[in-house]
C-alpha cells in the first residue's frame, strides 16, 4: 500500500522487535539482509512501490534448521526453525488473544472479531443440516484410517463433480488431480514445501491475505515478497499491469540472490485484487473489515479477470515459475447493487492458457485451491483442496506427506453429504422456521445409495442462497456506514468491506492507525488494519 500521506514512518520498529520485516509500514527501505540472532533475515516492508519481504535466508551451507548447540539450564533447547522469531505482526499478534477470549452469548465480555473471514449468514441452517445428515452418512470405516491418502474415495469422486461443475475447468478435472487438507492454510503450506527449498521466494500482489505470511514461511522456509499492486488515476490498487510489477520485483530479489519460485494470485482476492476502477482515495485510515455477520452483516472482495490471469500466466512461464491461484473465495461471488458491472468469477482452470496467449504454457506449473471454509460457512472442519491437473509429480509428493494433515472423517462425511444430498425446495421468502423444517425434510429423504447431482444438491441450493444473502448483507452494511458518514469501497465477493476511517476518526498517519487499532481492541473490538494486510 502505498499511501502518499502516510509517510517516514519506517521499518525500524521491525528489527528492533527482532522480526522479519512486513507488508506494512510505509515509506520504509528497501530489504536488506540483517544479522538477528546470527541468522541472516530480510528485514523492511512495503511502500511508495518497494517491495516487502517476510522469511529468513537461511544459512543452509551452516546446516538449516539443526538445533543449536547452545547450553540452556533448563534442559536441552528446541530446533532453530521451530524458536526463531517471525514477524511480530500487530494484528496476528492480538490474533490469539482474541480467539481465546472471543464474544459469544455465554462470554458477552469478550473481544468481537471483526477481523476474521468468517460467514455466519448461513450458520444455522448448515448446522442443522450437517446434525441431520451425520447420523445418515458416516459408516463404521469412517473409523479406520479410510480408503485414500487424501479425502475418501467418495467425497473425492463428489469434489470432481463439484468442481467441474463450479470452476468450468478447460481440462476436466479426474480424481488424480485432487490432493486434499485440513484447510487451505495446511495445504498450501504443504504444496509449498513440496514446490521450493528454503530460502526461495515467492511473489504476491500486496496488499495480501494475512496468513500467507506463515503458509509461505513456516517449515517451508520460503521468503515471502509483497509486490504493491498499482495505483490507478483514483489512488486506488489494482492488479494492474501485473507483468511490469511482478518482472520489477523478480529482477530485485534475482539482484539480491534471492531466487524466484513460485507466484501466489488470489482471485477472488483477499483483501483487494482490485481490477476496476474504484472510487478516489488517499487510503489514509481504511480499514478492512470482515465481519462476522451476525454482528454487522457486511462483505466484499474483487475478482481477478480473465486478462489478469492470462497476465499471470505468461509471467510464470517467462520466468520458469510456479503459479498458485488461491480460489477459497470463488462461490461467494455475488450481486453488488453498489458495484454494476462487475465481471464474473474466473476459475484459472477454465482459462486455455496456450490458445488464449497464443504461445506455449506448461501447465505442469499451475496449482489452485480452494476449501469449504468460505463458500460453505465452515472454517472449523478444515478442509482444503490442491487442484493440480498436469503435474503427477507434485501430487505424489503431497501424498508422501499427506498424513500430516488429512481430513478428519467427521468433516469428510459432512462434505460428501453436503455434495451429494438434496436440495431442499425453499423459496428466497421462507421464514426461518419453514426453512429448519424444510431441510429436514431434505435431509429425512436422503438416500444414500443414490447420491444427488451437483446442480440439484444441497451444496447447489446452499451456494444460491448464500449469495443472496451476501448481497443483502453488503447492501446492509455499506448503507449503515454510508449513513454514518463513512466512505465504503465496494466489490462483490468474499467477507470484507472496506472502510476509509480517515477523515472520520482522524487516523491519517501509519502510527495513528496503529494506536487506533489498539485503541479499539483494548474496548473488546479486533479489526484488520489496512497496513498490516
Ligand atoms: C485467501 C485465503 N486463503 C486461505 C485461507 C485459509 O483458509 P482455510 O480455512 O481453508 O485454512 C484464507 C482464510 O482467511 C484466505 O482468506
Amino acid at each position: 500500500m502505498s499511501p502518499p500521506t502516510k509517510s517516514n514512518e519506517t521499518s525500524e520498529r521491525f528489527l528492533e522487535d527482532d522480526s522479519i520485516g512486513h507488508t506494512t509500514s510505509s515509506n520504509v527501505q528497501p530489504a536488506e539482509p540483517v544479522i538477528v540472532n546470527g541468522q541472516e533475515r530480510l528485514a523492511t516492508t512495503t511502500s511508495d512501490g518497494e517491495l516487502s519481504f517476510v522469511g529468513l535466508i537461511p544459512p543452509v551451507d551452516k546446516g538449516h534448521g539443526v538445533a543449536s548447540e547452545e547450553r540452556q539450564d533448563d534442559g536441552p533447547p528446541l530446533s532453530v526453525r521451530s524458536t526463531r522469531k517471525e514477524p511480530t505482526n500487530p494484528v496476528m499478534a492480538k490474533l490469539g488473544e482474541m480467539m481465546s477470549n472471543l464474544h459469544t452469548d455465554d462470554n458477552p465480555d469478550g473481544i468481537i472479531s471483526l477481523g476474521v473471514a468468517e460467514n455466519s449468514l448461513m450458520a444455522k441452517e448448515i448446522k442443522q443440516f450437517y446434525g441431520e445428515a451425520f447420523g445418515k452418512y458416516f459408516r463404521e470405516q469412517d473409523l479406520t484410517y479410510g480408503d485414500s491418502m487424501f479425502s475418501s474415495q467418495r467425497l473425492t469422486k463428489s469434489l470432481v463433480k463439484f468442481y467441474n461443475h463450479y470452476f468450468q475447468p478447460y481440462d476436466k478435472i479426474e480424481a488424480g488431480h485432487i490432493a486434499t487438507g485440513s484447510g487451505v492454510y495446511g495445504t498450501m503450506n504443504h504444496l509449498l514445501h513440496v514446490l521450493i527449498n528454503p530460502g526461495e521466494a515467492i511473489l504476491t500482489s500486496a496488499p495480501y491475505y494475512l496468513g500467507f505470511d506463515a503458509m509461505c514461511t513456516k517449515r517451508c522456509g520460503g521468503v515471502l515478497v509483497g509486490v504493491p499492486m498499482d495505483i490507478d488515476a483514483d489512488g486506488w490498487e489494482s492488479e494492474g499491469d501485473v507483468e511490469t510489477r511482478m518482472e520489477r520485483a523478480w529482477k530485485k530479489c534475482e539482484e539480491r540472490g534471492l531466487k524466484v519460485k513460485v507466484v501466489i494470485v488470489t482471485n477472488p482476492g483477499n483483501p483487494i485484487g482490485r481490477t476496476r476502477k474504484a472510487h478516489p482515495t488517499d487510503h489514509r485510515g481504511t480499514l478492512l473489515m470482515n465481519f462476522p455477520l451476525s454482528y454487522f452483516r457486511s462483505f466484499f472482495l474483487p475478482i481477478v479477470e480473465r486478462d489478469t490471469l492470462l497476465a499471470y500466466c505468461r509471467f510464470a512461464e517467462k520466468r520458469n515459475l510456479h503459479l498458485i491461484s488461491d480460489e477459497i473465495y470463488a462461490l461467494s461471488v455475488f450481486d453488488n447493487p453498489n458495484l454494476p458491472n462487475t465481471v464474473p468469477f474466473t476459475s484459472i482452470l477454465n482459462v486455455d492458457v496456450e490458445r488464449e496467449l497464443g504461445r506455449t504454457f506448461s501447465k505442469k506449473r499451475l496449482h489452485v485451491l480452494h476449501g469449504m471454509s468460505k463458500d460453505f460457512c465452515s472454517n472449523g472442519l478444515r478442509f482444503g483442496s490442491l487442484i493440480s491437473q498436469h503435474n503427477p509429480e507434485c501430487i505424489r509428493a503431497v501424498m508422501s506427506i499427506a498424513l500430516f494433515m488429512k481430513v478428519s472423517s467427521p468433516a469428510d462425511t459432512l462434505f460428501y453429504g453436503l455434495l451429494s444430498s438434496p436440495s431442499p425446495e425453499l423459496s428466497e421468502t421462507s421464514d426461518t422456521e419453514t426453512t429448519m423444517t424444510t431441510i429436514k425434510s431434505a435431509t429425512d429423504a436422503i438416500n444414500v445409495s443414490q447420491p444427488s447431482e451437483i446442480g440439484d444438491s444441497f451444496a447447489a441450493w446452499f451456494v444460491a442462497e448464500n449469495r443472496r444473502r451476501l448481497t443483502d448483507s453488503a447492501t446492509y452494511m455499506t448503507q449503515w456506514f454510508t449513513d454514518r458518514g463513512f466512505k465504503v469501497y465496494p466489490a462483490n465477493a468474499g467477507h470484507f468491506l472496506w472502510v476509509d476511517f480517515a477523515d472520520r476518526v482522524g487516523w491519517d498517519t501509519w502510527s495513528k492507525e496503529l494506536d487506533g487499532f489498539h485503541g479499539v481492541f483494548e474496548r473488546r473490538v479486533y479489526i484488520v488494519r489496512m497496513n498490516c494486510l
